[in-house]
């Protein structure tokens, strides 16, 4: 298992496109500043506990009292890569779509087990893949770089289909196995197979009509098929399990060939495959069709191409071929890994958990073969891309809409979901706060995790304790304070606004968040609880287990109430990071001071998570948990950084060239050395070694780190 595998109860392993089983189908049961960065942070990232993001349903009894959001209103018969795990999957924005996928694997020289690819997997070794090019809505451009040589998956939709051309560039004299596949997730779909590779799936469905799949290729000769046709239950994630199970190993020519093993008993059902065994360098050409085409192979995909129009420039800006590389990379991946999804939300009330829904989501993810599906404080940072490319493309992801009022269809939805906010979370003193969900009877781990800040392992106060009070999350609501006063004052009614402009004035108070959060002594803010100083993680004899010992956390001096002072890192930015500091003012001065310091949070290669003077600094919180948030350099966190840092620099102030200084520096820093890696490696990463600046986590993650374009095109929201 990777190492740095986020181990939250939110972030499960689970790569659903509709709840596992297929058929039958699931059971039913103003100004432009005003809703700028502000309201797309708000309406994202603060959310926590739920298995899935919950966009526009946060109290689900209440519900009826909204104004209903219809949709959605796109078209949802347009088919894209909205399978965000697969190396090459298609499907349309809609519960009935069928799924077109592909898998392949080199055959093998003896009767073994074939390595088939399917999902994107860091253990299938693949060095490099991504897509060069994507609109997220019409047509993409994969290279992978499999073990043996380059392959590419190039497509385009048109009103009723799509065309895919597959590129197999492998070393001469290797045979390999493509295998394309429609799956039907409805009992309506039904799917029958041709005789002939022009006609080789055909079927019909109340949602899309007749189909018809073809596939062509200039070596047409030299290619040989079988197929494959099952009519089950089966499961979504078990496809490539059905294949292997119907594979059969054969001699041909003194060499063994893995074929499909074909039966034609059933003339229809819901699950389809046809098998092309290929070598060398192959160009397959696969088609769907519906209605009559409207645009052409290959002049389609190139006019696409040649007319994708970004608002990123980077072109006079002095950047390396690298650096605009991995800028095209970071932009093509966040747009080609936008996926859809449709399920049920597990909401807990008191009386039990209930399953809301069914539900469509349709959101960008973090990373293909780690993250493959939406989170909400993520999906805030990918729609700042995404919105500054297709402003149309970041709704459809909010709202499921293209256009409409928007913002007064959200705005009942965020005062709820603000008042929830200062309800459940609600801290033990007036106007401040406490993440909930942090395990009070542990004494496993060295300082138990704070889920639902989305910090995971980010050290707060020793012993969880209901006296807590969480900084991030008090800054977190003084930004939701500012942007619910803008709108209610266009939205909302007298006494809303009033009851806003106040939550406002509360928590962006100065010597209110001072007298709160601020450490005197150690110059920081930061957080307040049950803290000792003085903790570790320890061998402890415990002789009635196995191995005679445990760790646990030992703790030297009795916790007390008090200032979390012995912390300084992310948590700590906040009030500079959400602006909630006068330019003029000291704690801005002593900020940024500790910011630019090598032994705090400076490194070379963009700011640490957190400061090495911190007893937690790179400290496991179990035997079995690396630190995560504890000293890695994370983009989001910089990214917002790197905004205030701009923010200052244009505040006339004692501090405003300080503030350019630092933001000119971190910015190169950060560039220089995600470019670096991504010139090593090929991949844009999860996090970075804030001691070596080499690339960690996940990957690809084009989520939140793609902001590093963002952050090379000026496009920082000041
Ligand atoms: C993708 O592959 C094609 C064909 O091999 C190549 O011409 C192109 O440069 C590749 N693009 C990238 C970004 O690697
Ligand atoms: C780019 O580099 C040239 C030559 O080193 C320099 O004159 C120019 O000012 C630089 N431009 C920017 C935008 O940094
Ligand atoms: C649901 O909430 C209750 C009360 O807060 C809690 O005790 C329970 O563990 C929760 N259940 C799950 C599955 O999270
Ligand atoms: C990219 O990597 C190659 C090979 O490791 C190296 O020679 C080259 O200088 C690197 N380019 C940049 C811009 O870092």
């Amino acid at each position: 298992m990777p190492p740095d595998r986020r181990p939250t109860p939110y972030r499960r392993k689970q790569n659903l496109e509709t709840p596992s089983a297929i058929i039958p189908a699931p059971p039913s049961r103003r100004k432009k500043k005003t809703f700028g960065w502000e309201a797309i942070v708000l309406i994202f990232t603060v959310l926590f506990g739920f298995t899935y993001m919950i966009l526009y349903v946060t109290l689900a009894p209440s519900l009826d009292k909204l104004p209903p959001i219809k949709g959605p209103d796109y078209d949802n018969k347009l088919w894209g890569t909205y399978r965000s795990h697969m190396y090459f999957g298609l499907r349309t924005r809609d519960p009935k779509s069928p799924l077109f996928g592909m898998m392949w694997y080199e055959q093998p020289d003896a009767v073994i087990r074939p390595a088939i690819r399917h999902w994107c997997n860091q253990g299938d070794g693949i060095s490099r893949y991504g897509w060069v090019a994507a609109d997220g809505r019409s047509f993409g451009m994969q290279n992978i770089t499999e073990k043996t040589g380059p392959i590419r998956t190039n497509w385009i939709n048109d009103k009723g289909g799509f065309t895919a051309r597959i590129s197999f560039n492998m070393l001469k004299g290797r045979r390999y196995s493509v295998i394309f596949y429609l799956v039907s997730q409805y009992s309506n779909a039904r799917f029958g197979l041709g005789t002939h590779l022009s006609e080789i799936f055909k079927g019909t469905s109340d949602y899309l009509g007749d189909l018809k799949v073809s596939v062509d290729s200039s070596k047409m000769d030299s290619i040989s098929h079988s197929t494959l046709l099952l009519d089950d239950h089966l499961m979504l994630d078990k496809l490539d399990e059905y294949i292997l199970s119907n594979t059969k190993a054969m001699e041909k020519d003194k060499k063994i060939v893995f074929v499909l093993n074909e039966n034609h008993a059933a003339t229809e059902g819901n699950f389809v495959a046809v098998q092309l065994n290929i070598e060398n360098s192959v160009d397959l050409e696969v088609s769907l069709k519906t209605t009559s085409s409207t645009r052409n192979w290959p002049e389609g995909l190139e006019n696409s191409r040649r007319s994708l129009k970004t608002p990123f420039s980077l072109a006079s800006k002095n950047y390396t071929t690298i650096q605009m590389d991995m800028g095209k990379v970071a932009l093509s991946n966040m747009l080609g890994s936008i996926g859809y999804s449709f399920g049920y939300n597990k909401v807990n009330f008191s009386h039990g958990i209930y399953e809301y829904g069914p539900q469509q989501l349709f959101s960008a993810v973090p990373s293909r073969p780690f993250f493959p599906r939406g989170f909400l404080w993520d999906e805030g940072f990918h729609t700042m891309l995404i919105r500054k490319f297709d402003p149309r493309l970041c709704l459809e992801i909010i709202v499921l809409a293209k256009y409409g009022p928007v913002l007064a269809r959200i705005y009942p939805r965020l005062e709820k979901w603000n008042a929830w906010l200062r309800v459940s979370q609600m801290g033990s003193q007036k106007n401040g706060y406490r993440w909930r969900g942090r395990n009070a009877e542990t004494y496993m781990e060295l300082n138990p995790k704070t889920l639902a800040s989305g910090l995971d392992d980010y050290p707060r106060a020793s012993h969880p304790s209901v006296e807590e009070l969480h900084l991030d999350l008090r800054c977190w609501l003084a930004l939701c304070g500012r942007v619910m006063e803008r709108l209610s004052k266009l939205y909302g009614t007298d006494a809303e606004h009033r009851k806003y402009a106040k939550q406002r004035e509360e928590l962006t108070d100065l010597d209110e968040l001072v007298k709160m959060h601020w450490s005197e002594p150690a110059g920081i803010f930061c957080d307040y609880g049950k803290h000792s100083m003085s903790v570790a993680l320890a061998r402890v004899p415990t002789p009635s287990k196995e191995r005679h010992f445990e760790y646990q956390r030992v703790t030297s001096h009795a916790p007390q109430l008090q200032l979390v002072s012995n912390v300084f890192g992310y948590n700590s930015l906040f009030p500079l990071m959400l602006r909630l500091l006068p330019a003029n003012s000291k704690y801005l001065k002593l900020t940024l001071e500790k910011i630019r310091d090598p032994k705090e949070l400076w490194t070379e290669f963009g700011l640490r998570s957190l400061s090495t003077r911190s007893p937690y600094y790179q400290a496991r919180n179990t035997e079995h948990d690396p630190p995560y948030w504890r000293g890695a350099i994370w983009i989001n966190i910089n990214y917002m950084t790197l905004s205030a840092l701009k923010y200052y620099a244009l505040q006339p102030g004692p501090y405003q060239s300080d503030a350019e200084n630092i933001f000119q520096l971190l910015r190169a820093n950060l560039v220089r050395n995600m470019a670096n890696q991504f010139n090593r490696t090929g991949y844009i990463w999860e996090n970075y070694d804030d001691r070596t600046g080499e690339g960690r986590g996940s990957h690809p993650f084009n989520g939140w780190s793609s902001l590093i374009l963002m952050i090379m095109s000026d496009n920082l929201e000041t």
